[in-house]
C-alpha cells in the first residue's frame, strides 16, 4: 500500500506594520518546508522601481508607464521567494527610509495591486516546482484577496506602541502608525481580519508563543517536517 500524498497547503498571515509577521512565518516555512513569501517585500521592491524610473504615487500615468516597464521574476533564496525586476534581485534599498514612505501611497493604486494579483497567486506554482510542501505567504490583504480559500488564515495584533518599539529596536526610521492608517483606510484591499481568520494579539506574548498557536492549528492537517 502506497502512502497518501501529502497536501499541498496554504498558510496566510496577515497584519500591521511591525506585528511579528515575518518572523512567524520564517519559522512556520522551516518548520513544515513551506516556500516563505513576504509580498510586503514584493510591495517595497515595486516601490523602489517606481522611486528608481521618477513615477510618483500621485501622478497615475508616470506609474502605468513604470509598471509597463518592469518585468518581474522570482528567485528561491533557501525558503524564500524573493522578486526579481528585469532579472536582477532587489537589494537592500527596499527598507530605506525613502521606501517606509512611500510604499503605502504606491500600494494604495488599484492598477499597482492588480499588476501583482497573479504574480502573488503564481508563487504556489513557485513553491511546487521546488518541491515545498505549501506555501507561507505574509501580507495585508492575503487571506482576503489573494488566498481567501487558504487553508489557514491568521491574523496578527499588537498595540502600535509595541510595534513602534520593535521597529526602532531594528534600528529602522519608520512610522508604523501612519502606514497602518494609509492601509486600513485605503479603497482597494485595505488591512482588516477578514470573517473567519484566527485573530492573534501578539502584545503580550513571545514569538514562540504566536508560534506554537500556529503550529498547533497547522500540525492538525501536516505533521511537521
Ligand atoms: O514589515 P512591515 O509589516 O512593516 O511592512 P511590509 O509587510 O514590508 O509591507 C510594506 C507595505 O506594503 C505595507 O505598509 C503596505 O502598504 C504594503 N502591502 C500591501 O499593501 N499589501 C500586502 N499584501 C503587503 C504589503
Amino acid at each position: 500500500m502506497t502512502a497518501a500524498p501529502s497536501p499541498f497547503i496554504i498558510v496566510a498571515i496577515d497584519g500591521g506594520a511591525a506585528s511579528g509577521k515575518s518572523s512567524s512565518s520564517r519559522i512556520i516555512s522551516e518548520r513544515f518546508n513551506l516556500l516563505h513569501v513576504d509580498t510586503g517585500s514584493f510591495y517595497r521592491a515595486l516601490t523602489a522601481g517606481m522611486l528608481r524610473a521618477g513615477a510618483s504615487a500621485t501622478d497615475l500615468p508616470t506609474v502605468k508607464t513604470a509598471l509597463a516597464a518592469l518585468r518581474l521574476g522570482t528567485r528561491v533564496n533557501g525558503r524564500s521567494a524573493e522578486m526579481e525586476i528585469d532579472g536582477r534581485p532587489v537589494g537592500d534599498d527596499i527598507r530605506s527610509r525613502a521606501v517606509n514612505e512611500n510604499v503605502s501611497h504606491f500600494a494604495a493604486i488599484p492598477e499597482l495591486r492588480a499588476a501583482l494579483l497573479a504574480y502573488q497567486r503564481g508563487q504556489a506554482d513557485v513553491a511546487r516546482a521546488h518541491g515545498f510542501r505549501g506555501l507561507v505567504m505574509e501580507g495585508r490583504d492575503i487571506g482576503s484577496v489573494i488566498f481567501p480559500q487558504a487553508d489557514f488564515r491568521f491574523f496578527l495584533h499588537a498595540d502600535p506602541v509595541e510595534r513602534a518599539r520593535r521597529r526602532a529596536s531594528e534600528g529602522q526610521h519608520d512610522s508604523v502608525v501612519e502606514r497602518d492608517r494609509l492601509d486600513s483606510s485605503r479603497k482597494t484591499a485595505p488591512l482588516a481580519c477578514p470573517d473567519g481568520a484566527t485573530s492573534i494579539d501578539s502584545t503580550h506574548i513571545n514569538l514562540e508563543q504566536v508560534v506554537a498557536l500556529m503550529s498547533a492549528a497547522i500540525a492538525q492537517k501536516l505533521p511537521a517536517a
